[in-house]
């Protein structure tokens, strides 16, 4: 039974890959995101239990004054469609980037009762600090952040010409990370299934 049955028919069991988006936060010109987001993006999709989507937010112009556009109600669709998330960030000033706080805010009901996952980048911190800053946000829109996390500390040192890292324990980290994703997005899409979330 697929998801759709299960919702038609009010069952639990959840079948089929898990519909994953990965929200790539920085929108400044000549970013590293892209080498990091490409990175994850190919380790998640080598996973079954994913079908996997990117929202690159330097192409998804939501307003910062968050007033309604299409634009947000395309984003919002999506994010209505997504089983589980994984941000792509940078640290900025010990923060993360506005383009991602204005993506948090610009939904509500659309993240309740999901998972996401964090993929941080930065410095000398690997964007850690932004990524505690994060696990808060989400708490307040109801999401669930899984604990494992990857981070690349000394990003731009950690990928090769092909967008590809040495770095072991990222590695080791995203794989961890997939898996408790997956867990997290089975088992509260079977959730929001079987009754409604009380948001
Ligand atoms: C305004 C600004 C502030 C930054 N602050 C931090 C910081 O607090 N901690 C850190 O580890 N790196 C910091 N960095 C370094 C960035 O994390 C690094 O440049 C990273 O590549 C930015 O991601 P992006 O290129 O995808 O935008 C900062 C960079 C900028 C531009």
């Amino acid at each position: 039974m697929n998801r759709a049955d299960a919702a038609a028919g009010g069952a639990r069991a959840v079948d089929g890959p898990l519909r994953l988006e990965v929200i790539i936060a920085s929108i400044r010109p000549q970013r590293l995101a892209p080498v990091v987001a490409d990175w994850f993006v190919r380790t998640a999709r080598a996973r079954p239990e994913f079908e996997t989507g990117i929202i690159d937010l330097l192409h998804t112009p939501l307003p910062t004054d968050l007033s309604d556009a299409p634009e947000t109600e395309r984003f919002r669709q999506r994010l209505a469609d997504a089983d589980a998330f994984v941000a792509v960030t940078s640290e900025y000033n010990h923060g993360y980037p506005a383009s991602l706080k204005t993506a948090l805010d610009s939904a509500k009901h659309e993240w309740r009762a999901k998972p996401i996952g964090f993929v941080s980048y930065g410095g000398l911190s690997g964007g850690l600090r932004a990524v505690e800053q994060l696990r808060q946000v989400v708490a307040e829109i109801h999401m669930v952040s899984v604990r494992e996390s990857v981070s690349f500390h000394r990003a731009r040192k950690q990928f090769d010409a092909d967008g590809n890292t040495g770095d072991g324990a990222a590695i080791d980290a995203a794989d961890r990370m997939l898996s408790q994703l997956a867990w997290w997005g089975n088992a509260l899409a079977a959730a929001r299934v079987s009754e409604p979330y009380p948001g």
